[in-house]
């Protein structure tokens, strides 16, 4: 009987669902299961160690359901767990197995949008402080300078479906100002957290004309085909029956009335007791 080897795709809730509808569009042949651990988020104010460990416990699972391959949707996992998961417990827990981030990716491209070699970055506090953003564009685009700017209500508005409200406009135009007001070279604003994009439309209305807003799910899709086709050993393992399965750590109804916002579809969730 041929068995399930699922792509795992993971997020601190909703979040990584905006990344999946862009996996979906590239690659719908493959199996995927998500895992969102919304019983547990917002992850972006936690310490690095406790980020860790839920990451961590959630990779676990998703190796357990037969995933070869898992992708940390989500930047605050990426920023406070992927390293230390790959150093330390892949060797451990699956040798064969692999975890990706969403950083990595992002950064490796985000020169080419740049005129101005100016970028800003809004994020969780928690991806903010890593740096990771700052030390990774450095890697790749040393003449580029970062700013920064932490936005720690965005994702409680966008968790709480306030995202399209009045009272959302406040702390939308706050961080943007704040960003610009960083540097006022700033051609490219980065959403470096995979639940912002809910928020696009009032990101662009308020910003002055002239700056690209990215999001991720493009770009993190767009490297998913790349990095299946540069390992062709992995890509065999990942099977093919275009099954998806979704899992959340809270209330698999309120996941699912909730879901479709980042979906874009409908979706039927089950409940995981972690
Ligand atoms: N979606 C997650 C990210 O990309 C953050 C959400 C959270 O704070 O849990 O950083």
């Amino acid at each position: 009987m041929e068995t399930s080897q699922p792509i795992g795709i993971f997020d601190s809730g909703y979040g990584g669902l905006t990344v999946m509808k862009e996996i979906l569009r590239k690659l719908p042949q493959y199996d995927y299961v998500y895992l969102g651990d919304n019983a547990r988020a917002p992850y972006g104010n936690r310490s690095f160690d406790t980020v860790y460990h839920y990451t961590l416990q959630c990779v676990e699972w998703l190796f357990e359901q037969g995933c070869p391959l898992v992708i940390l949707a989500c930047n605050t996992a990426s920023a406070k767990a992927l390293r230390t998961i790959q150093q330390n417990d892949l060797q451990r827990l699956n040798p064969n197995n692999r975890v990706l981030g969403v950083i990595r990716p992002t950064t490796e491209i985000i020169g080419q949008f740049t005129q101005t070699n100016k970028i800003g970055i809004l994020a969780t506090t928690g991806t903010v402080q890593s740096g990771s953003y700052t030390i990774e564009i450095e890697k790749f685009y040393p003449e580029i300078s970062v700013s920064q700017e932490a936005c720690p209500m965005w994702v409680p508005l966008i968790e709480n479906n306030e995202h399209n409200s009045a009272g959302a406009d406040y702390f939308v135009q706050q961080h943007l100002r704040n960003i610009v007001a960083k540097d006022k070279d700033i051609d490219v604003l980065l959403l470096a957290c995979t639940h912002y994009p809910l928020l696009m439309n009032k990101i662009q209305q308020s910003l002055p004309a002239g700056i690209t807003v990215l999001s991720q799910g493009e770009i993190v899709a767009n490297s998913l085909v790349d990095y299946l086709h540069r390992h062709p050993e992995m890509e065999k393992r990942c099977s093919r029956h275009a099954t998806r399965t979704f899992y959340t750590t809270d209330s698999a109804e309120d996941f699912d009335n909730h879901a479709s916002i980042f979906f874009g579809q409908p979706l039927k969730s089950h409940h995981l007791a972690l």
